[in-house]
């Protein structure tokens, strides 16, 4: 079963191709990152538009590296929610028209759960990446944590899940991205905070954690405006002062200090409800997925208080990508889940899990 998976809900264009659900023969990303990085954050009309140019080649490319014809492709998985309208059409029309024109079933994949699927690719003949020996068991408990996704889910077996909690406001990779914005770090926040942080005091000053009602749920936009007041603070101003003008006014010591506290207290946030979890349920695997999943700070946290090793494949796959949309296609085909109609298939920007 070779399944071809398309991806455009972001900033990445994104093609791969995954045999038998376990095996990754080809990836290919574009990424229109650098042309959002002047504003701090995604600009969706760039992002689509970027998607446009980068699709065909990006899709061609993925076949060409995988030595594979159409032919040999047995159906095709796309990426139709969450995520930004426009981002998601490229991707979805795109689709539609090559199972179309191939006559290949089409899968419409969430994306929140495709990340997860990353984990369970264990077999590449592709130099530079590090992958599991073995795909993660049921009943998984996963972190979901990205730039646009902050959830807690407990899958009992493929296509069998509960949502545990997810975050009300910012997802923990926007909250990383809107503080490296305030710091002066470059976007996106997740890497450029983490680097600054080995720099700086993990325990500087003091950060709120925010308390919610429902057990797993998160909440990550008053802890962003704790480190704005923090950081006016550090600057002798009060809340008054323009945020623009910070990373001008902080010295590097102190930008780094700013790094490093908000970074512990924004992953411990995640990790105290993952363990919480790990400790009501007693999954048999703990996987993490999504862009934040890359982040060694999470790793290292993780490390220290789950009583099991926890599961998470190369950096490169936890960042958005075709190869867990492919994934998690070759797992609707294989247990023989409903195909899409290719003459109908809709985007869902606001999909939940
Ligand atoms: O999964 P992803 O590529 O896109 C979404 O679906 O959102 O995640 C992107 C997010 C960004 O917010 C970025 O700052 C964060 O993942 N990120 C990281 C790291 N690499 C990317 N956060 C922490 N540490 C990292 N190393
Ligand atoms: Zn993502």
């Amino acid at each position: 079963m070779i399944v071809l998976g398309i991806e455009s809900s972001c900033d990445e264009t994104s093609a791969a191709l995954v045999k038998d659900g376990e095996e990754l023969l080809s990836v290919v990303v574009a990424t229109s990152m650098d042309l959002h990085a002047q504003y701090g954050g995604v600009v969706p009309e760039i992002a689509a538009r970027s998607h446009i140019e980068a699709i065909i080649p990006v899709i061609n490319e993925a076949i060409k590296q995988a030595q594979l014809t159409w032919a040999a492709i047995d159906a095709i998985a796309v990426t139709y929610g969450a995520g930004l309208g426009g981002s998601l059409l490229v991707g979805v029309l795109t689709a539609r028209t090559l199972a179309i024109i191939y006559k290949k079933p089409l899968y419409a994949i969430n994306h929140v759960e495709g990340h997860v699927y990353a984990n369970f690719l264990v077999k590449t003949a592709l130099p530079d990446f590090i992958l599991p020996k073995y795909p993660p068991k049921f009943p998984l408990l996963a972190l979901i944590v990205s730039g646009g996704h902050s959830q807690l889910v407990l899958f009992r077996d493929h296509f069998d899940y509960t949502l545990l909690g997810q975050t009300h406001d910012d997802a923990i990779g926007e909250a990383f991205d809107k503080v490296a914005k305030i710091i002066g770090l470059p976007y996106p926040g997740g890497p450029s905070v983490g680097k600054k942080a080995l720099e700086g005091n993990n325990y500087a000053f003091s950060l709120p954690k925010a308390r919610m009602q429902s057990k797993y749920d998160f909440s990550f936009s008053g802890l962003k405006t704790a480190v704005l007041r923090a950081a006016q603070e550090m600057v002798g101003h009060d809340y008054s002062l323009p945020s623009y003008e910070l990373p001008g006014l902080l010295n590097d010591a102190q930008k780094a200090d700013i790094a490093a506290t908000f970074q512990r207290v924004a992953i411990e946030t995640v990790v105290d409800k993952a363990i919480s979890a790990y400790n009501e349920f007693k999954p048999v695997n703990v996987v993490i997925a999504g862009g934040v999943a890359a982040s060694p700070e999470l790793r290292k946290q993780l490390a220290e208080r789950l009583p099991i090793a926890v599961k998470y494949t190369d950096p490169k796959l936890c960042t958005d990508n075709g190869a867990m949309i492919a994934t998690l296609g070759c797992y609707y085909a294989m247990l023989g889940r409903p195909s899409a109609d290719p003459y109908t298939l809709e985007i869902a920007p606001n999909l939940s899990m």
